[in-house]
């Protein structure tokens, strides 16, 4: 049995990963946020596997290149969020299939270091349409992405949600690439 996940969610700025993470630990929106949250432990028991869960946020604002690529290697799983209605963000996730971007990018290290990862639309409150349709084409060429999830931390959609879907990627993991010997 494993005895921890831990969870990082990266990605790029303003898209809301610490808003997230505050949603999920108080049960409503907050309005104002820091830039990174303090990192978080759910104990195993109101977790859905019985696990203690580590979340754990990332700031470019605050942090050093050096120190995102620590964190990702000692990350369980990775979630990489975007906005849905900020393309950019959009773009950033895209740019997987870019060689240029990929060799130097922290998705290149979550590659290297096999770790299962999450694509995570947040803010869907704010657009009517699915970012599905850009996502699928990058979920289906990297089989470390376990899964895709929109979600909202404004309206609370998907939230509990997306931290399960993390889990289970640690903990029942079916990406051929991933490589369970690796990571403890
Ligand atoms: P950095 O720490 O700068 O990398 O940003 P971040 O990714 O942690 O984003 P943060 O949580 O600070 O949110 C950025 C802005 O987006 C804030 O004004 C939030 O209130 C807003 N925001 C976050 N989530 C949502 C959402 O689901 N819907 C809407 N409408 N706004 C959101
Ligand atoms: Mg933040």
């Amino acid at each position: 049995m494993r005895k921890d996940v831990r969870i990082l969610l990266v990605g790029e700025p303003k898209v809301g990963k610490t808003s997230l993470i505050m949603t999920l630990v108080s049960e409503e929106f907050p309005a104002v946020v820091p830039y990174r949250a303090e990192e978080i432990t759910i104990p195993a028991d109101v977790t859905p596997e019985r696990v203690p869960t580590h979340i754990v946020d990332y700031s470019e604002a605050e942090q050093t290149d050096e120190q995102l690529y620590q964190e990702i290697s000692k990350a369980n799983v990775i979630c990489i969020v975007y906005s849905v209605n900020n393309k950019k963000s959009i773009e950033k996730v895209r740019e997987l299939d870019h060689t240029t971007y990929y060799l130097c990018s922290p998705f290149t290290v979550c590659v290297c270091f096999r770790v299962p990862l999450i694509l995570v639309g947040n803010k869907s409150d704010l657009v009517e349409h699915s970012s599905m349709e850009t996502v699928l084409p990058i979920m289906n060429k990297y089989t470390e992405i376990e899964t895709c999830v929109e979600c909202s931390a404004k309206n609370l959609k998907n939230i509990s949600e997306l931290f399960y879907y993390a889990q289970k990627a640690v903990l029942h993991p079916t990406g051929p690439l991933y490589c369970p010997e690796k990571k403890e």
